[in-house]
């Protein structure tokens, strides 16, 4: 059922899709739908090229044949379409649940617009139930990690700070070889203030909220799909 509502999503994420664009490929499962579907377009001759966000999505569209590039030989981007983790009321999102959040948030940036596909359930009144994944480098984690637990005092997090691990005492590696570290807040209430307090600690490369990158979602539920606009200021 709920790959089912993830495959809706990407479907009309699809049809936004013009001959010719150049197009930003997101990483999970609801973006994997995007992928095959949009694989099964260019079988039929369908003109674009592509930027994946990760090994895992560069993977996926090079058996699909889907003509890929990179944003060393492409400008800009007309389109990433893309899933998260966590879609607040403004369309701002928690991205990197799965661990492709830096190149996702370069390629969204890089993009003219964002479409973010999901299913109901990642929908929230405010974010942070979902731990905020953060990209940190290797060196110096012990003292990245305590200033990034300051930071999380500073704005009343409900929870702790933990290492991803794919096993116990196996951390998980990004694409990029960093390690990323979850924040558990509860509640995120200053968004613009906590990425900016993030990204002033020297170890964290980036985090997972995107805000204000996001102008359309299109959210599956049982009763069709939901097309949601970011708000104007
Ligand atoms: C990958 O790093 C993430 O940002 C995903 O886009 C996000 O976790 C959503 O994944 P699902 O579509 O699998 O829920």
């Amino acid at each position: 059922m709920s790959e089912d509502l993830k495959r809706q999503a990407a479907a009309r994420a699809l049809d936004q899709v013009q001959p010719g664009m150049r197009l930003g490929l997101g990483t999970g499962s609801t973006a994997r739908h995007f992928v095959d579907l949009l694989g099964q377009k260019v079988a039929q001759g369908f003109d674009c090229i592509c930027v994946p966000t990760s090994e895992v999505t560069a993977r996926q569209a090079q058996s699909l044949d889907i003509p890929l590039s990179d944003l060393d030989h492409l400008d800009r981007l007309d389109l990433t379409i893309d899933g998260a983790d966590e879609i607040d009321s403004e369309l701002n999102l928690i991205k990197g649940g799965g661990g492709a959040l830096l190149r996702e948030k370069i390629v969204a940036a890089a993009s003219d617009a964002m479409i973010v596909i999901a299913d109901a359930s990642k929908l929230v009144q405010t974010l942070g139930r979902f731990p905020l994944p953060i990209e940190v480098n290797r060196f110096g984690l012990g003292a990245t990690r305590r200033a990034i637990e300051q930071v999380m005092a500073a704005h009343s997090a409900q929870g702790a700070l933990q290492l991803r691990e794919t096993a116990p005492d196996t951390p998980f590696e990004t694409d990029g070889r960093h390690l990323i570290l979850d924040a558990f807040f509860g509640r995120i209430s200053r968004p613009e203030a906590l990425s900016r307090d993030l990204l002033d600690i020297a170890g964290v490369v980036q985090h997972g909220l995107f805000i204000k990158m996001c102008e359309t979602a299109y959210v599956a539920t049982p009763a069709g799909i939901e097309a949601l606009k970011r708000p104007q200021p």
